[in-house]
């Protein structure tokens, strides 16, 4: 059967390469040198160490190398978004076609639900997240997957620039099945038949956890409407049976208990602290005795990094796309479980590869 698929041409996927490359140089060597200019240069001829990331930031920001990294990382996501959108303008038509016939065809094994009138919570509704250019919910004609397909382009090559991925390929599922790990360490005997993905995006981390669990009804809940639709043929034409909804994650519909794993991957450092905290309670609301809830997120806490790397973050928060990546990491989250009622919680780091991600949850007695 055909899939639905980021397929970008040879020299598309050479420009591609480049932009990983030029990114991860930005991401790590000069970043590198920033911290030994810092360290090296500005301390020492500071009337003061800093200690607070302002401080530091008043120290770093004018100097030219801060300049240029600040500079070499807006255009680098420029040149991320011209790159990857030439693919989505070349294919879109072609790959609409085909997920009109996966959804329509007879026989299909899972389910896409959309909620006619929906208005999509903010920040997704009024931010371009990442930059990418119209955001998540650009429809320029009806049924437009384009910033579906550029999201499905484009987030393994983000997050294996910044050392935050797998090094996979567009459309592998291995962030899902790294969670599904996790889950299974921390609840060996738990058995889930019901998996609910908050924040499914494209749904290829969702059908890693059907791939993992193939008896359990897995259902990906986004707000963004191209996701799911995307999501939704993804999964038909590997001949997967998932549910899809179009939702808001703190406000799902779903029935008390309904769901023994809920999980999410990067959801909660694109919503706003009021979200969080209505995701904490709705998850919560949804899972059944014995269930896991288990969120992954950024591993950004300023108690876990250097000062320059919070300046360097802090930036990106106000130029570059991340709104929430310091609001996020500034929740004291373990007092957030508690406030949402949790037991059994959960706030830590997981390891993954060079970089650990956070995870926080609770299993309930
Ligand atoms: C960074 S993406 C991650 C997508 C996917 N989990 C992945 O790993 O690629 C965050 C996703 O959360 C979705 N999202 C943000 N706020 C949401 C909310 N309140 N309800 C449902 N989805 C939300 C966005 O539309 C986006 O698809």
């Amino acid at each position: 059967m055909e899939k639905i698929a980021f397929r970008p041409s040879r020299d598309e996927a050479a420009r591609q390469a480049f932009v990983g490359a030029l990114k991860g140089f930005v991401n790590f060597a000069v970043e590198g040198r920033l911290q030994a200019v810092y360290d090296e240069q500005l301390v020492p001829a500071a009337k003061a160490v800093p200690q607070t990331r302002a401080e530091a930031a008043a120290l770093l920001e004018p100097h030219p190398l801060a300049r240029f990294w600040a500079s070499m990382t807006y255009h680098s996501q420029n040149l991320l978004w011209q790159t990857i959108d030439a693919t989505t303008a070349r294919t879109r038509d072609a790959q609409m076609a085909l997920a009109e016939r996966l959804t329509n065809r007879p026989g299909k094994r899972g389910t896409l639900h959309l909620q006619p009138g929906f208005e999509p919570p903010a920040p997704v509704r009024t931010t371009e997240i990442h930059r990418q250019p119209g955001g998540y919910l650009r429809e320029t004609v009806p049924g437009d997957l384009s910033a579906a397909l550029s999201y499905m382009g484009s987030v393994d090559l983000y997050r294996n620039a910044k050392g935050m991925g797998t090094g996979a390929k567009p459309g592998a599922d291995d962030m899902g099945r790294w969670l599904a790990g996790v889950a299974r360490r921390r609840a060996p005997d738990l058995q889930p038949q019901a998996i609910l993905d908050m924040g499914c995006g494209t749904g290829e981390q969702t059908l890693g956890y059907k791939r993992e669990w193939p008896d359990a009804r897995v259902v990906g809940i986004d707000c963004a409407r191209p996701f799911v639709r995307l999501a939704h043929a993804l999964a038909e034409g590997e001949g997967l049976a998932l549910d899809f909804h179009e939702g808001d994650a703190a406000a799902t519909g779903f029935a008390d208990e309904s769901f023994d794993l809920i999980v999410s991957i990067i959801l909660c450092h694109e919503t706003s602290a009021a979200q969080v905290r209505a995701i904490l309670r709705e998850s919560w609301r949804l899972i059944r005795s014995g269930g896991l809830v288990l969120h992954m997120d950024v591993p950004y806490h300023p108690h876990r990094m250097p000062l320059v790397k919070q300046v360097t973050n802090h930036w990106q928060v106000r130029h570059n796309g991340e709104p929430f990546w310091t609001g996020f990491v500034e929740m004291d989250m373990a007092g957030e479980l508690q406030a949402a009622g949790y037991q059994a919680a959960f706030a830590d780091y997981e390891p993954f590869g060079a970089a650990p991600y956070f995870v926080f949850g609770g299993r309930k007695p």
